[in-house]
């Protein structure tokens, strides 16, 4: 972290007092459903946002990114309210409002998650303010609660409806695990994820298509959600079996049900998948990765053709399953893959992507990696 420290020292004439880090993530299965108190199962990844932060004597709060080293964001504590000014600060800016921080603060992020991939950079910066604020400031705040103040951050001072999966990966995750998460309850279990030892290999492929989650048809999706479940009289889509929706389809529109049909079955697939890992049955996760894939594609209609190309490119190489991840319209898809068609899967998608006309995609690869962190800085 010398570099972090070392541009902050140069910014504020000071050395920061905590130093934080806290992961993206990629999502097994599990999708557009933690708004629905669904399960899901998401792992962190390698790729992390580091914030360093020291305490001001004053209410001035100062931010920075070594993204963008030419600009210095200053604000007033006392204006920390949504709809105050600011770009991607006001992600920081929604922690701090969150966790009713009342002094003066100096901050600078370094992020290295790919910004619009469909893998939490937005999330992963909250959980980095988060946990650094938590220890700096002595708030003593689990987990679980600060899963709560960074998902209201988002949804109120940044204005983006999303549900609580990608900050309690964020903050919860274990290297070596995916985590499954209860979105009622927030209660998790580490789920072992050894795909190297299979000789397997989770190919992450970044579409380049920039999705705008705040503009886009999320918040419409998760509308047709809430509307079917007031319409059903049951309290979240958890409650609903397919027949019982079925029994029902007549009080909905055609869209509520293809909506809600994508929920109740997406929650039965998490169960499932869990219960493929248990034996390691990596084909049978594979075939229900794909499900999904489809039920996002046809039911919940959040696909985009740069993403259909990925899957179905990454199937005819001879994937185990593949999908389309997190909110859709554009971002990532993965790939469980033998690691020995690594190579022959980018290149076969690459080549896909040039015939269609489409953007060049980037390729990752991550194990499941540690959540968040915080120390002081020595
Ligand atoms: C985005 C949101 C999450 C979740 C996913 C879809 O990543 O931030 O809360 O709803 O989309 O599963």
């Amino acid at each position: 972290m010398g570099s972090l420290s070392n541009t902050f020292e140069s910014l504020y004439g000071c050395k920061p007092q905590v130093i934080s880090e806290a992961p993206g993530r990629v999502n097994l299965i599990g999708e557009h459903i933690d708004f629905s108190d669904g399960f899901v199962l998401p792992y962190a990844i390698a790729d992390r946002t580091h914030a360093a932060i020291a305490g001001r004597s004053d209410s001035q709060v100062r931010i920075a990114s070594n993204q963008r080293k030419d600009h210095l964001f200053t604000i007033d504590i006392a204006d920390v309210k949504p709809g105050s000014a600011g770009g991607w600060e006001k992600y920081v800016l929604g922690v701090i409002w969150s966790l009713n921080v009342k002094s003066g603060l100096d901050i600078l992020i370094d992020g290295s998650v790919p910004v619009g991939a469909g893998l939490s950079s937005s999330a992963a910066l909250e959980c980095s303010v988060a946990v650094a604020l938590n220890l700096l400031l002595d708030l003593n705040i689990s987990l679980e609660e600060l899963a709560r103040a960074t998902q209201r951050a988002e949804n109120e001072y940044v204005g983006m409806p999303c549900g609580i999966m990608d900050q309690s990966v964020s903050l919860m995750a274990h290297a070596g695990s995916a985590l499954l998460l209860d979105c009622r309850t927030l209660s998790t279990q580490q789920i072992p994820f050894n795909v190297a030892e299979r000789g397997l290999e989770l190919l992450v492929i970044d579409t380049q298509v920039h999705h705008a989650l705040v503009d886009g048809g999320y918040a419409e999706r998760r509308g047709s959600v809430e509307s079917a479940t007031e319409k059903l009289a049951v309290r979240s889509m958890r409650e609903l079996s397919l027949e019982a929706l079925d029994n029902a389809r007549n009080d909905l529109t055609p869209e509520e049900y293809k909506r809600a049909r994508h929920s109740v079955s997406e929650i039965t697939r998490v169960h499932d998948a869990v219960e493929a890992l248990e034996v390691s049955d990596f084909k049978k996760l594979g075939e229900l990765i794909s499900s999904s894939h489809d039920s996002l594609r046809d039911d919940y209609t959040v696909s985009c053709p740069e993403l259909n190309c990925a899957v179905q490119t990454a199937l005819n190489e001879g994937a185990l399953g593949a999908r389309m991840i997190g909110g859709g319209f554009g971002g990532s898809a993965i790939a469980l893959i033998q690691a020995r068609d690594l190579e022959k899967t980018r290149t076969a998608i690459t080549d896909a992507f040039t015939e269609a006309g489409f953007k060049k995609p980037r390729f990752f690869t991550s194990l499941p990696s540690q959540g968040a962190s915080a120390r002081f800085f020595a």
